[in-house]
């Protein structure tokens, strides 16, 4: 069997963690894309000198060149900017969207049948941007949001209830912004519904609503601690787990930024909703029923996405 390849658009921190993720997973053969002379060479250098004591025999190159991406099966982008602290990752819209036209024209002319994971913020319209730059199909085409923002209301539930993460399931949808739904009432331990444990006394309602919070504050709380950049290890590991469903066909049910066709009510929009990851790249939107809280909190989110889009469609006329 032929090795797989995954191309990663970017070698920063989040790259050069993704090129180790994908390496210790055996996920395949890995490029490193940046534009900063010696920077992917140098990771991809470093990172191939790992192998021998970890025991992964993956190949590793670092390029300048979009051409060695090419009939990549994977490719995750993290190019652009990452905020610093005092601002939103809306203020990096203006920014991350000429970047975004760069590397769609380089998945485009060189990597047509990729998966395409987008991590650059701001997420939902990044994401859209990138598709229609790049032209893939829609459902080949995802951005990585949903899976970090669940796997910290995960961490914070788990570190509550004093329990093993393996046990807490949780999910947040909506955009990747301040107005994300962690939404409590899908979210279990051990399949015990959270408002239950509530319920039981196992947390008060007031400590619930504060992980809520600090869940959507999540991305910004690490950014005021690295004080030079955003978080890089969980967004990884988050796209990892994305790319490993598409590869081996696992069709693990996952909160992404995925284009909606009709279903919640919406169309030619991205925004995390849960989708099935298969050999297809989307298989299916899953459709959740919403009571009113949570419809109101989506509606929030999704006008909050459509705002950037608007910007974006002023910004680039070409996207309207
Ligand atoms: C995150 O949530 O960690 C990323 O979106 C980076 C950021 O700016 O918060």
């Amino acid at each position: 069997m032929a090795r797989k390849k995954i191309a990663l658009i970017g070698g920063g921190q989040i790259g050069g963690t993704l090129a180790h993720l994908a390496a210790l997973k055996e996920l395949g053969d890995v490029v490193i894309f940046d534009i900063a002379e010696g920077l992917p060479q140098g990771k991809a250098l470093d990172l191939a000198q790992s192998g021998p004591v970890e025991g992964y025999d993956a190949k590793m190159t670092g390029t300048q060149d979009y051409a060695d991406i090419k009939d990549a099966d994977v490719v995750i982008v993290t190019a652009g900017v990452p905020r610093k602290p005092g601002m939103s990752r809306d203020d990096l819209l203006e920014i991350n969207l000429k970047v975004m036209k760069s590397v769609g024209e380089g998945i485009r002319d060189n990597a047509p049948n990729a998966f395409v994971i987008c991590i650059t913020n701001p997420l939902d319209v990044m994401v859209w941007a990138l598709q229609k730059f790049s032209g893939l199909p829609a459902n080949k085409v995802v951005g990585m949001a949903g899976v970090l923002d669940s796997a910290r209301f995960q961490h914070f539930l788990a570190e509550e209830f004093n329990v093993s993460v393996e046990d807490v399931n949780a999910f947040v949808l909506g955009g990747h912004g301040d107005t994300m739904v962690p939404l409590a009432r899908y979210s279990t331990v051990a399949g015990i519904p959270v408002p239950d444990l509530v319920d039981m006394g196992w947390t008060t309602q007031e400590k619930l609503d504060a992980i809520i919070q600090r869940t959507r504050d999540g991305g910004a709380e690490i950014v005021g601690l690295l004080k030079t950049g955003s978080a890089y290890y969980a967004p990884a590991t988050s796209a990892i787990a994305m790319a490993d469903s598409y590869l081996k066909d696992k069709r693990r049910v996952l909160p992404c930024a995925a284009q909606l066709n009709g279903e919640y009510g919406l169309s030619n929009l991205y925004v995390g909703v849960p989708v099935i990851i298969g050999e297809n790249g989307v298989e299916k939107i899953v459709e959740i029923k919403f009571d009113e809280q949570d419809k109101a909190g989506f509606a929030n989110s999704v006008s909050a996405v459509e705002g950037l889009m608007d910007a974006v469609k002023k910004i680039d006329p070409s996207l309207a």
